[in-house]
């Protein structure tokens, strides 16, 4: 297994390459950390009120809910509790189904698991029957994501009920949840049905916290609890918890911006359409374009004009594609403009 490679720091141009929400926060976010006092600042946080605040958000009881340094920090603690060997016991296994969030692999890895990927179909279809098939007594981990990364595809709700109800005993099925917001659509309010199922949030994405670093894990308190210990005692920020407290409180703020990417993806579609560019419908804040053997020419050209979109080229099932944020309507049409420049000069 290769080391992850971070991203390179490109923070000078139009950064379409980590779903972020290019509109930044709610203003009511800088107002609330403007207000911390220094005694705030020097004293270890507390966790109660946003807890609270991000359980009546998601519409559950804030003992179902574990506020994580991003999602990420959930992901590795999540991989830590459940893929770690014991001295002499059987390594464990998580299955991940392709293409998708590469922290996956490197969790599992870190963690001393064993990877069992699950290949894409041609189209991105949801492979459920080989996802059963990879179901072993060894596995501890299903990682799903929910509408998925790099594709943008969600995937049916019932093959999640699936593979809760045909995981062996002790084995959790994990649904990333970082796209939910644009996709309206969620898991949590089965989860009292399904108490072998976990599901993360971030308020990186929608949210515009990206930053800050917060996210979330939900789910039935005693499968949380082997990942509560693998957290570090006070991981999140006062930054943190008075940004999502105070983000919670301005729904405008996110509305706008699921509006805004809904009508950027309608206008990148068209545009593909125009230039003969495969894509796939997205029920995220990005999509993934193949632009084939103009891949290169596409994210270089955009490079050179200060706009970075990420090459997905090398993920499975992914070749000659390329994933770019569609946020807000002026970002889009920025990328718009360009996209056609670049390809219209690379015919
Ligand atoms: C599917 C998925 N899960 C988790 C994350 C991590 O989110 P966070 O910023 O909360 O660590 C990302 C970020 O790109 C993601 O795409």
């Amino acid at each position: 297994m290769s080391h992850y490679q971070k991203p390179p720091e490109l923070y000078e141009g139009l950064r379409l390459h980590q779903n972020e929400n290019t509109g930044g926060c709610s203003p009511r976010v800088l107002e609330a950390l403007a207000k911390l006092r220094p005694d705030q600042i020097g004293f270890y946080p507390p966790y109660a009120a946003a807890t609270d605040a991000v359980a009546k958000y998601l519409g559950v009881a804030p003992d179902r809910v574990t506020l994580t340094n991003g999602l990420d920090e959930g992901l590795m603690a999540l991989a830590v509790a459940y893929l770690r060997p014991s001295v002499g016991g059987p390594v464990f296994e998580s299955i991940v189904p392709e293409p998708a969030f590469e922290i996956f692999r490197f969790d599992t890895a870190v963690a001393g698991g064993r990877l069992v990927q699950v290949m894409p179909k041609p189209d991105f279809s949801f492979p459920l029957n080989d996802v059963l098939a990879a179901i072993t007594a060894n596995t501890r981990v299903v990682f799903l994501t929910n509408p998925n990364n790099p594709t943008g595809l969600s995937m049916p709700l019932d093959a999640i009920r699936t593979i809760a109800q045909r995981v062996p005993p002790g084995a959790i099925v994990f649904v990333d949840e970082a796209y939910a917001e644009f996709a309206r659509e969620s898991f949590i309010p089965e989860l009292a049905h399904f108490p072998n199922v976990i599901v993360g949030r971030t308020f990186s994405k929608a949210f515009g916290l990206a930053g800050l670093r917060m996210g979330c894990l939900v789910g039935a308190p005693d499968r949380m609890d082997p990942i509560r210990q693998a957290i570090p005692v006070y991981s999140v920020s006062i930054a943190a918890v008075t940004a999502v407290q105070a983000a919670l409180t301005d729904l405008d703020h996110l509305n706008d911006y699921l509006r805004q990417v809904d009508a950027s993806k309608a206008l990148l579609y068209a545009a593909c359409d125009r230039l003969g560019l495969k894509y796939w419908k997205s029920r995220s804040n990005f999509v993934l374009v193949s632009a084939g053997d103009r891949l290169d020419a596409l994210v270089k050209g955009a490079f050179a004009r200060g706009i970075y979109i990420r090459d997905r080229s090398t993920e499975p099932g992914c070749a000659g594609c390329a994933r770019v944020g569609t946020g807000l309507v002026s970002h889009t049409r920025q990328f718009i403009a360009v996209m056609e420049e670049v390809l219209c000069a690379a015919r």
